[in-house]
């Protein structure tokens, strides 16, 4: 069904990374590129396998200085697989695009089996033709498992055939260019080996994190073999297969693979656990068959109908969240990666954009989102450690996590276009930890897990809220708390212009989030069973005075405001105003316009030039009313008209240099209803597969963006809240995208149905012995029994 398939036709060298990324298949706990079995890493191909959560750190030498960065390790390459029909030893002799001519070329995704079809015919200089099928899967029901069935016909030819399916240790973490001057080698002590006729096996170790990692591939042949044996060399296992074709046969090669690392619970060494598992598994076509049952109950667990190409585009991004946060992440130590398990940007690590992934997730595989908060919770010590280094108290998150939940952002980046490694202070985004604090508590109200809110949760949200009590000083001039030198999630601006220190003052969305995590802190605290207040109190040492100044502050943080609008921070209404036209007239695409003035000798910080939306993002975390309140807390009337003009100046002071930004856009304007919504949306659903951000996906997907989209049409689009024990919805009308449904799990009740038509809604929640739901819309509240639905007529639509 077209549906659910997504199809490549031809060979385009230039397409090819973006494609291998869009085809990436993954189960949560690792997943592998969607490149060409027969072609290793080169400049148009980069096969590549990735374990959540498997990081080493590596110093390099860059601009004269010695810099450390973690990476996300590129684990030896399971799925190589070259043939060749003339058996002349000759490397060059194996089939490729750069050695033989390539006739067809087709890929097809299988969402809903989750698979990789590949169909190549390839003629060799001699004339013969063969046709190559190959079926792949990375095993959701199996997370340590792979197979790659490959189906060789040769069409004008009889004769011999070469295959050659290997582990190859032999790689590095080189997809990324721009890292490329930096240290990527993080493999060693690689041995390699076979364990039974049929399987070889090859084990390392990360160079630093000690990670041990051992993958073992059994190849199977249906269909005339004349001999088999093993190539080992240093750093690849390698079994050689003989197989004498004739012309219009077809002959069946199966290789099945098994991954473990030293991470693994219930092992005893990877490379033990990996060979036995590959000699336990069952055929091709059996774990195909579980592997499809495996991904026909997760698409029920997260049924979303949408209808025409934007569903299609939806159903594409919750494949790739579902590949990378699968019910298996709910049994692993990981956070969420930026760029998903596909792609080496970003290193793997972990950011704030799990804003925009928890929120979807929490009334879809809730044990998912409550793996990924345990994440943070480990690291909380690390978090009240960056905290104190820098003379505060409470937690100060990273803006990007690895492994140990250090900072891990780089020291210096490099501008692609000037060439030069720059100072990169994008670690002052502190409002990182708010992200964390708003998941703990969307987490807990959407799933009702108070078990997880009154310890970890509330353990969390107290070191947060007193990081940014601790952040805040008081300026008497002002009456009022002010933040200072911080980043806000518009990374363009990272210091005044001339400044010597980096950071900036007062930023809005900083202090309006902060004033929130502490309301909810002190809501959390107080609704506390005694011996857990008296306990968490005891530990932390926190006393009434802390308390009440956290109520002091959390009414009293600076929101500075320019020409009727909200300022994104101190001072940013006294900046130039770039001339928007003449930088779109001369560069075109002016996203990433930082790199752009940077390289022309200006910088950024001079101009009311953001990269992404910033204040714009409140409208994203809280709804019209929640956003009011918490102004009114602050001692501002937030009324429509003041929040719509800044949506309006925002609007025009926007680059998009992030994916997230027009997600963000789109959100916003569809809430105040304002025509334009859809164009951002669009950019939103198209961000990937269209590489809008300019070759960018093929590093890795955008996770953030992508989840967010699923969440437009969750939550944006149907004002889904989940609070005070009831679900509350206010649908805004979005007439390119007004009719959608899709199943929650919300508070035991699995597969709640949402059904929206334009003006009216329907709920049905599934046969069960669970308390009815309530459902609060702005002018009244039904409830609904299990085993009922009910049609709610909208007014106002
Ligand atoms: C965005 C950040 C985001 C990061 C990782 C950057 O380009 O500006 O907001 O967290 O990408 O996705």
């Amino acid at each position: 069904m077209p549906d659910w398939t997504w199809e490549y036709e031809g060979y385009d060298p230039d397409a090819e990374r973006l494609r291998e990324s869009l085809c990436t298949l993954g189960n949560g706990y690792f997943a592998t590129r969607g490149a060409a079995p027969e072609c290793a890493a080169d400049s148009v191909h980069y096969p590549a396998t990735f374990a959540a959560g498997c990081y080493n750190r590596l110093t390099s030498e860059v601009a004269g200085r010695l810099v450390e960065n973690e990476d996300m390790v590129n684990l030896p390459n399971w799925l190589s697989l070259r043939f060749r029909t003339g058996v002349d030893g000759d490397p060059a002799s194996w089939l490729t695009p750069r050695t033989a001519t390539l006739i067809d070329h087709r890929l097809s995704l299988d969402l809903r089996s989750g698979t990789l079809e590949r169909h190549v015919r390839y003629e060799d200089a001699e004339g013969r033709r063969t046709l190559v099928r190959q079926l792949r899967l990375v095993h959701m029901a199996h997370p340590h498992l792979a197979a790659l069935r490959t189906e060789f016909t040769a069409e004008n030819w009889s004769g011999d055939l070469d295959v050659e399916a290997a582990i190859d240790g032999a790689v590095t973490n080189a997809g990324v260019a721009r890292y490329r001057q930096l240290n990527g080698d993080h493999l060693t002590h690689v041995h390699t080996g076979s364990a039974a006729a049929d399987t070889v096996w090859l084990r390392c170790r990360t160079s630093t994190s000690d990670i041990r990692i051992g993958m073992a591939a059994r190849t199977t042949v249906d269909g005339p073999l004349t001999q088999t044996s093993d190539h080992h060399s240093d750093r690849r296992a390698a079994q050689l297969l003989h197989l004498p074709l004739l012309q219009g046969d077809t002959t069946t090669v199966d290789k099945t693979v098994a991954l473990h690392t030293s991470r693994d619970p219930a092992i005893s060494d990877p490379l033990r656990a990996a060979v036995d598992r590959v000699g336990r598994a069952p055929g091709f076509d059996a774990l195909l068959s579980s592997h499809r049952t495996a991904w026909r109950q997760l698409w029920r667990g997260a049924a979303l109908d949408v209808a025409g190409d934007a569903g299609r585009i939806l159903r594409l991004h919750l494949f790739h969240v579902l590949q990378t946060l699968s019910p298996h992440t709910a049994d692993l130590d990981v956070g969420v990666p930026a760029r998903g398990l596909h792609g080496e940007a970003y290193r793997g690590h972990v950011f704030w954009d799990e804003l925009f992934v928890l929120p979807y997730l929490n009334l879809h595989f809730p044990e998912v989102s409550r793996a990924l908060l345990r994440y943070r919770h480990r690291r909380l010590e690390q978090a009240c450690i960056a905290a104190r280094d820098i003379g505060r108290t409470g937690a100060l998150y990273p803006w990007q996590s690895g492994s140990d939940g250090r900072e891990e952002t780089q020291q210096l980046h490099l501008n692609p276009h000037s060439g030069r490694w720059l100072p990169d202070h994008s670690r002052l985004q502190h409002h990182v930890g708010s992200a964390v604090a708003y998941n703990v508590w969307q987490y807990c109200e959407a799933s009702g897990d108070t078990e997880f809110l009154h310890t970890k949760g509330a353990e969390m949200l107290l070191q947060i809220a007193r990081f940014w009590a601790s952040s805040a000083a008081y300026d008497e001039s002002l009456g009022r708390y002010r933040i200072r030198g911080v980043v806000g999630p518009d990374e363009y601006h990272d210091a005044y212009p001339d400044a010597k220190e980096p950071g900036l003052d007062d930023n809005a969305y900083t202090n309006v989030t902060a004033a929130w995590v502490l309301t909810r802190a002190l809501d959390v605290l107080r609704a506390l069973p005694e011996p857990r207040r008296r306990e968490l109190f005891e530990r932390t040492v926190l006393d009434k005075g802390e308390l009440d100044r956290w109520e002091d502050i959390s009414r009293k943080l600076r929101v500075p405001f320019h020409a009727g609008v909200i300022s994104q921070f101190d001072g940013y209404g006294d900046l130039a105003e770039l001339n928007w036209d003449a930088y779109k007239a001369r560069y075109g695409d002016i996203r990433r316009l930082d790199r752009i003035l940077e390289a022309e000798g200006d910088t950024v910080n001079r101009y009311q030039a953001s990269k992404q939306a910033d204040v714009l993002m409140l409208g994203y975390l809280f709804s019209p009313g929640e956003l009011r309140e918490l102004f009114r807390r602050l001692g501002h009337d937030l009324d429509e008209q003041t929040w719509s003009r800044t949506v309006n100046y925002y609007l025009q002071r926007t680059s998009h240099g992030s994916t997230l930004s027009g997600l963000v856009h789109g959100w916003v304007l569809a809430r105040v209803r304002r025509a334009g919504a859809w164009k951002f949306c669009r950019e939103a659903l198209e961000g990937d597969i269209a590489d809008l951000q300019g070759g960018t996906t093929g590093e890795g997907i955008h996770l953030g963006a992508m989840a967010g989209t699923l969440d437009l049409v969750q939550r944006g689009l149907t004002g889904l809240e989940t609070r005070a024990g009831a679900l509350w919805l206010d649908p805004v009308p979005l007439p390119e995208l007004s009719e959608y449904s899709f199943a929650l799990r919300y508070r035991g009740h699995w597969g709640v149905r949402l059904r929206m038509r334009p003006g009216q809604l329907e709920v049905g929640v599934p046969p069960s012995d669970r308390s009815p739901i309530t459902i609060e819309l702005p002018d009244r509240a039904v409830s609904v029994e299990p085993g009922e639905s009910c049609r709610l007529t909208l007014r106002d639509h």
